[in-house]
């Protein structure tokens, strides 16, 4: 069980003057820094010349940390490749879907299929394991970085041969593919595999099969990478434990399930989108996915940032306090680590407007004192560590049906899977309520209520998964457009939603996408989609001015299944998911006003932690359970232990 909650940065050394070194760790340990990953971006200076490599500077990078206390996140650097490997080996940079062959002098420079990238990839991780497997700095195995951040789908010829590859490891048969893929349509019949190409630039919609397969086989291939990678540390170093950095909630390329599955600890990277509303509960839901990932077991934040980031249309600094929260509430909600991007504020290079814990102007600044602070605050935390948050309530979200509806023709462009999945996620943030996000082939038996957004894809496995758990006492809120096609993107016939029609009671006939919104008969506003629905069974709670069913329950085994045919907006969908959860006796871990966060861990010896974030420029009150009373000032936090939960 760890003791401490790691705390520090990406730390970049290469980029400074060697005497900048023992001023960086000096100022590392006035700060409470105890963990650092490094060599993310050195390929190129640990490999300058193709074969040739040098590690002097890098040993006494990793020295210094160990004489000063400090553990590595020992990188791979394998997400940058030399300029040498672009210049030699041109056919393994990737290539985009209007066939464009992208050069080096960026980052991700590599096809993930080619199988020249992966021989270098593992060179260059063999003589790093190999130097520094008992390396006392050495913490933890951070491989690659982001993978797939900028090179996700590759269409070249090479990645177009591993496609094939993958389809025949997937179908028995060429016609089981034909079949999957509906290629009658449009006479797109493949009459053999070698005609069979990555969804390149098409004159028109390209098949959904074949899109959806090709996001698959993608982020496959991306998690061959890591798993290459990460046998090959682990046969050397087998009880250091490995990890990549993801970024849970916010790039949906990967196949974040699939990558968590191979993975020691997951660890994720977060940062705030300064155009939304409300960052903070965006915050919450990446935060809360990567707990779900690693199974609700504590997670590593790898990278937020200490301010303003450098690549979005305008990149806000963040307020003063607004640091220390965010960090909180990634330690609230699981993690066990508090890392940024990155230690040092970049002289030059694309990243020089990207804050850090160090910033341009040195030490008297807000940032450094807040980054003190907080180094402080959590070293005073270590008693957090390895306690874990519960959830009664999950969420159902899998990438491959983001990635089927992703296809560009649907009924209406306006149903956003993950947008409305962070929707109703938003909803319980603000009524107190702990939620997981959870696959749907997962396990569900620890969860009293299941909400499914908006899963228009889902496998008859995962179809069952659900009516099982309502089957055994569950309460089961589906949102429209979920349950529609079968796991090739094909439509479940006999009315709509194929995959729990039974379950719900509901029969769907035909979408009717809105223009604008709608009042529904108990006086809730609803827009953007309806339904043609009528009710095999189920009793209608809400309905359209027609009379046709908007919000239905039906009893099924022990438990319920309610169904929304509209997206309601959100004080409605507020009242919904208050219904549902009174329904499955989900109860929040405190109260209070809106705008605070309030997350319980614990211990498996029931000492737990209340954390309460006061989001808002208002002093607020948390009431426990049990009724005793915390005053949480406006912007700050409190971190209250909370005994023994009975
Ligand atoms: C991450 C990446 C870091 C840095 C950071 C900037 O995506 O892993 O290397 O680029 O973004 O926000
Ligand atoms: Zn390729």
């Amino acid at each position: 069980m760890p003791d401490v909650i790691a705390y520090g940065a990406d730390w970049n050394p290469e980029q400074w003057p060697e005497e900048t070194w023992a001023e960086d760790v000096a100022l590392m340990r006035g700060a409470g820094v105890n963990r650092v990953s490094v060599g993310i971006f050195s390929w190129s200076l640990l490999e300058p010349v193709e074969g040739v490599f040098e590690f002097g500077w890098f040993d006494r990078v990793l020295d210094l940390l160990a004489a000063n206390g400090i553990r590595a996140n020992l990188a791979t650097p394998t997400a940058a490749p030399p300029p040498w490997f672009g210049d030699a080996y041109p056919e393994a940079l990737p290539v985009d879907a209007d066939g464009r062959r992208l050069q080096h002098g960026s980052r991700q420079g590599f096809c993930p299929s080619s199988p020249i990238y992966r021989e270098k990839a593992l060179r260059i991780t063999e003589q790093v394991a190999a130097r520094y497997r008992d390396h006392p700095a050495l913490a933890m195995w951070h491989v690659h970085n982001e993978y797939g951040c900028h090179n996700a789908r590759c269409y070249c010829d090479t990645s177009a041969a591993a496609f094939r590859a993958w389809l025949r490891s997937h179908y028995p048969s060429l016609d089981a593919l034909n079949d999957a893929w509906g290629t009658a349509f449009w006479s797109q019949h493949y009459s053999a595999w070698a005609q069979i190409l990555p969804p390149r630039a098409t004159p028109s919609f390209t098949n959904p099969g074949q899109q959806l397969d090709y996001r698959r086989f993608s982020s496959d291939a991306l998690v061959e990478l890591y798993v290459a990678e990460r046998d090959l540390l682990k046969g050397l170093t087998p009880d250091v434990p490995a990890t990549t950095n993801l970024m849970a909630g916010a790039h949906w390329d990967m196949d974040c399930w699939a990558f968590a599955a191979e993975t020691d600890v997951v660890s994720t990277d977060h940062y705030l989108l300064g155009a939304r509303a409300e960052p903070h509960v965006d915050l919450a839901f990446a935060a809360d996915y990567a707990r779900s990932l690693n199974g609700g077991r504590p997670w590593l934040l790898m990278e937020h940032s200490t301010s303003a980031v450098n690549w979005q249309p305008r990149n806000l600094a963040k307020a003063p306090g607004e640091l220390r929260r965010n960090s909180l509430a990634h330690l609230a909600r699981g993690a066990d680590g508090i890392m940024f991007f990155q230690w040092r504020a970049s002289r030059a290079g694309a990243e020089k407007w990207h804050s850090a814990m160090l910033p341009h102007a040195g030490v008297d600044t807000k940032i450094w004192r807040e980054v003190v602070a907080l180094g402080a605050e959590l070293a005073g935390l270590a008693g957090v560590a390895g306690s874990t948050v519960t959830a009664d309530v999950a969420v159902l979200l899998d990438h491959s049906s983001v990635w089927a509806q992703d296809h560009p023709a649907q009924p209406t462009s306006e149903l956003d899977p993950v947008e409305e999945a962070k929707r109703w996620h938003a909803a319980l943030w603000r009524a107190g309520i702990t939620c997981d996000v959870a696959h749907p082939e997962g396990d569900l038996t620890g969860y009293r209520l299941v909400l499914v957004p908006q899963l228009y894809l889902v496998s008859d496995a995962g179809a069952a998964n659900l009516t099982e758990f309502v089957r055994r006492g569950g309460v089961a809120l589906v949102g429209p457009y979920s349950g529609i096609v079968d796991e090739h993107d094909r439509v479940r016939l006999g009315g709509y939603p194929g995959a729990w029609r039974d379950l719900l009671g509901v029969s769907v006939e035909e979408f009717f996408p809105l223009a604008g919104p709608i009042r529904l008969a108990s006086g809730a506003t609803a827009g953007v989609w309806s339904e043609a629905a009528r009710s095999t069974g189920a009793k209608v709670l809400d309905t359209y001015a027609t009379g046709e069913p908007a919000w239905t329950r039906n009893e099924w085994g022990g438990g319920a299944a309610h169904y929304l045919t509209t997206r309601l907006d959100a004080a409605a969908l507020a009242e919904v998911l208050a219904t549902v959860c009174a329904e499955a006796g989900v109860e929040p871990v405190a109260r209070t006003a809106p705008g605070v966060e309030v997350v319980r861990r614990s211990h498996a010896d029931g000492r737990s932690f209340l954390f309460a974030i006061n989001h808002t420029a208002q002093d607020a009150v948390v009431t426990l359970p049990g009724g005793a009373t915390v005053a949480v000032p406006a912007g700050d936090a409190r971190i209250v232990p909370i005994g023994r939960i009975h």
